[in-house]
């Protein structure tokens, strides 16, 4: 029988996608979610499409003591995947120390308990925001990490030392960073997907909304960037292939498939898309239009970036196999489901 996988941020975006591709692979999950950010509605979501409703548990994992009472009243919890954090890079601008509290005292209370409890394997929800605007594109994993634009990315890149010192120090675990590139899409079935809290902070949410006449136009920020058509360029990666990323990361440290106590992958497809190419590539899928306006650069934004994906693909053995296309019909998809259900 597999272990148990504590999912933190498991009704979030990224972490329900997880859960559900890891039911499906057979692993038990507990969830745990303060839900700041995301509704217990998913885990109906999660249950129409696996057939099981995840255990979920609503605690702050800042509140450490209650982690240590979860963590003790369950027995076969293998592995931990964390993803709760906060995640608006604006925000994080106004309000530092809610970042830093969240995305860091989070990250030391679970490495803190996990020995107590036995816990052998942890995968950590990175970025690609560690690259900064990187020299040589794609970039690989070896890129220098540059420093952050932000308190967020900030919070990526001290977690990821904290984790490294922490395996360093000979601490009883593993652990997997996984650097996302651009996650979008829903799951097939539009039975779960992303929900924003009020203006979208990135593109394809804003990009549905505004072609379901929710907004009324869409901002492109800027196109005099060094670009095939001046807009910016990411590497736009299905939210399903990531969430199965997740669950190979688990099986490698589980299944002691590698030597080495810590990796480090970029998640992410390998193409450089603009802003201008999605827009269109939504609009040809779909058939709906979406009025965009061109507006000044945005601070912060990053010119191009997207990911060389080969260490994921030859060591980790996971590749991005969704297309652009069938990804974004996903998330037009469950826009539509949202419209249905009477959420936006
Ligand atoms: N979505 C992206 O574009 C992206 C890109 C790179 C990295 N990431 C990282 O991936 C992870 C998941 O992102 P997401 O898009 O699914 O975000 P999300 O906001 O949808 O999910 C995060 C979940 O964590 C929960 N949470 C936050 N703080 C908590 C706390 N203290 N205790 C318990 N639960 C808490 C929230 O309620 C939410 O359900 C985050 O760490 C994020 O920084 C996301």
């Amino acid at each position: 029988m597999k272990k148990t996988i504590l999912v933190t941020g498991g009704t979030g975006y990224i972490g329900s996608h997880t859960v559900v591709e890891l039911q499906q692979a057979g692993y038990e999950t507990i969830i745990i979610d303060n839900l700041s950010n995301s509704n217990i509605e998913v885990l109906d979501g999660i249950e129409k499409i696996t057939g099981i409703r995840p255990e979920f548990v609503r605690l702050d994992i800042n509140d450490k003591e209650g982690l240590r009472d979860v963590l003790k009243s369950r027995t076969g919890i293998g592995g931990i995947i964390h993803f709760a954090a906060s995640k608006a890079v604006g925000e994080s601008v106004h309000k530092p120390l809610l970042y830093y509290r969240n995305n860091i005292v989070t990250l030391l209370n679970l490495l803190d308990l996990m020995p107590e409890a036995g816990i052998e394997a942890f995968v950590f929800s990175s970025s690609c925001t560690v690259y900064g605007q990187p020299d040589s594109l794609p970039v690989t994993e070896d890129a220098p990490v540059l420093p952050a634009l932000s308190p967020y990315g900030n919070t990526k890149q001290i977690a990821e030392e904290i984790i490294r010192d922490c395996i360093h120090a000979g601490l009883p675990f593993k652990s997997i960073i996984l650097r996302y590139f651009n996650p979008i899409g829903a799951h097939p079935s539009a039975e779960t997907g992303e929900l924003p809290n009020g203006i979208p902070q990135n593109l394809v949410p804003f990009v549905t909304q505004t072609a379901m006449g929710i907004r009324p136009e869409l901002s492109v920020f800027g196109n005099d960037y060094n670009t095939v058509d001046g807009s910016c360029i990411r590497d736009y990666i299905n939210v399903t292939d990531l969430a199965k990323a997740h669950v190979t990361a688990v099986n490698r440290m589980l299944e002691n498939k590698s030597r080495e106590k810590l990796e480090i992958f970029n998640l992410g497809t390998g193409r450089g898309v603009s802003v201008l190419e999605l827009i269109n590539a939504f609009e040809t899928g779909t058939g709906v239009k979406v009025p965009y306006k061109i507006v000044s650069r945005r601070e912060g934004d990053i010119e191009k970036v997207w990911a060389n994906p080969e260490r994921a693909n030859k060591v980790l053995g996971w590749t991005a196999k969704e297309t652009l296309e069938d990804t974004l019909a996903s998330a037009w998809k469950w826009q539509k489901r949202l419209r249905e259900r009477g959420i936006q």
